[in-house]
């Protein structure tokens, strides 16, 4: 069953159930509007028509436009179908005197085309951004914790994955590496190799599709043996500038490979202007960083770190990740990546924190990213395995409801599917 949550009704009245209409690119990357329809119900059950008479089109006298006014003025009033009978009630519905209110939101609600009318928010394709795992293997390996998901085989998977959310309007990737365990290391050098795993990918996804948008993951833990998103010292901390240090060479060596927007991860302090600084003094004025300004120290990870084999091999990530519990604090790291110069703004995870999404988008000017995380998926899919809610409807829900809250753009592993749903288009 399809969402019905965006989509622009067409024909309702005729018995004809709209179930999508959406975006569907065609050959030329223009947009055209899709519409599927299927009959359902019989329209009796929902309409009530005073005369069948007037089925068909009414056959014109050929008469002037002064004749016509002349019959009306002379009394004889063309028949038009009488006033609708009243629809009965069921039998026991008790006779109450109306309420005398003076608004009654409902009216606004009361047909699929009004509702589409005064739909306040609205959802596209373009506004998904499509996180994808990469690994050196030649095929595609299944993610136990997030149904649905694959490790690409970089020079296959990945391209052919592409190429589908191409196809429904998705043009924009962000890619998360997993990295062999013999290239971790405690500093993670191979972040900045540029003959590494996501460079290589990078510059074959470019040279296939120039348009592409690719964003990277800019941060240390699939390279770090520690698990960590920085360089972890003896007793346990988490160096901050020295990892910033390292993430620089990694923005500037996914830069270098073609990268539009490096996101970095981490939540180091002082790292958006570091890269900014770095990109420049390289020549990559044009590449935006896509900051996560609010990252939480989120449970809701749990199924990306399955993915890359990237726990933290000891502790946890709470000194530089964000404490669940708070709101003010994201207002201090938004003012801090706007100074620093960050281009987009990012929150994660994304439905537990809609919240901190509405107080960066009515704090901040920039576009606003929302971060639909590993365990917000996986517990959608397993919900719609378990026939305990539907689970296209309430993945549809969930992302309009992200962006509700603010969110230009949203990372989502759904983005295929639901771009899918957008389009029309059923698999
Ligand atoms: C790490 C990173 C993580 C995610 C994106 N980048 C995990 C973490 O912070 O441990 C999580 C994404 C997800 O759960 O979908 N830099």
């Amino acid at each position: 069953m399809a969402s019905s949550i965006v989509n622009v009704p067409f024909q309702a009245m005729k018995g004809v159930d709209c179930h999508y209409v959406g975006l569907k690119p065609s050959t030329s990357s223009k947009f055209s509007c899709v519409k599927t329809a299927i009959r359902v119900r019989s329209p009796r059950l929902f309409v009530v028509r005073a005369s069948e008479k007037h089925d068909g089109p009414i056959k014109k006298l050929g008469l002037s436009d002064a004749e016509c006014e002349a019959a009306v003025v002379a009394g004889n009033v063309p028949e038009a179908p009488p006033v609708p009978p009243k629809p009965a009630a069921p039998a026991g519905t008790p006779v109450v005197p109306s309420y005398p209110l003076s608004r009654r939101p409902r009216r606004n609600r009361k047909s699929p085309v009004l509702r589409a009318a005064f739909q306040e928010t609205q959802i596209s394709p373009a506004n998904f951004v499509y996180p994808l795992f990469i690994h050196e293997g030649e095929e595609d390996t299944p993610i136990g914790a997030m149904p649905g998901c694959y490790r690409l085989g970089w020079r296959h998977g990945l391209v052919e994955e592409v190429a589908k959310a191409r196809d429904v309007g998705v043009n924009s990737v962000v890619l998360f590496p997993k990295v062999p365990d013999a290239l971790k290391s405690p500093i993670g050098d191979e972040s900045y190799n540029d003959n590494g795993l996501v460079p290589r990918a990078i510059r074959l996804l470019k040279d296939k599709y120039p348009d592409l948008v690719i964003y990277t993951d800019v941060a240390l833990d699939p390279y770090n043996s520690d698990g960590h998103d920085g360089i972890v010292r003896e007793d346990g901390v988490i160096m901050n500038d020295e990892t910033t240090y390292q993430l620089c060479k990694q923005a500037v060596s996914q830069a270098r490979s073609g990268a539009d927007v490096v996101s970095p991860s981490d939540m180091m302090d002082g790292r958006v202007g570091a890269i900014r600084e770095a990109l420049d003094a390289e020549g990559f004025q044009h590449v935006s960083i896509m900051s996560y300004t609010a990252k939480f120290a989120s449970s809701f990870y749990g199924p990306f770190r399955e993915a890359l084999d990237s726990n933290p091999r000891f502790g946890d990530k709470k000194t530089y990740q964000m404490n669940p519990a708070n709101y003010r604090e994201a207002l201090v790291e938004t003012h801090e990546d706007e100074s620093e110069g960050a281009d987009i703004l990012l929150v994660k995870p994304g439905l537990p924190y809609l919240d901190i999404i509405r107080l960066l988008r009515d704090n901040s000017s920039l576009p606003i990213a929302a971060y639909q995380v590993s365990g917000e998926y996986s517990m959608i899919k397993a919900g719609g395995v378990l026939k305990m809610i539907d689970e296209e409807k309430v993945m549809m829900e969930s992302l309009m409801c992200l962006r509700r809250a603010g969110a230009d753009i949203i990372l989502t592993y759904f983005a295929l599917q639901a771009a899918r749903c957008l389009c029309g288009e059923k698999r």
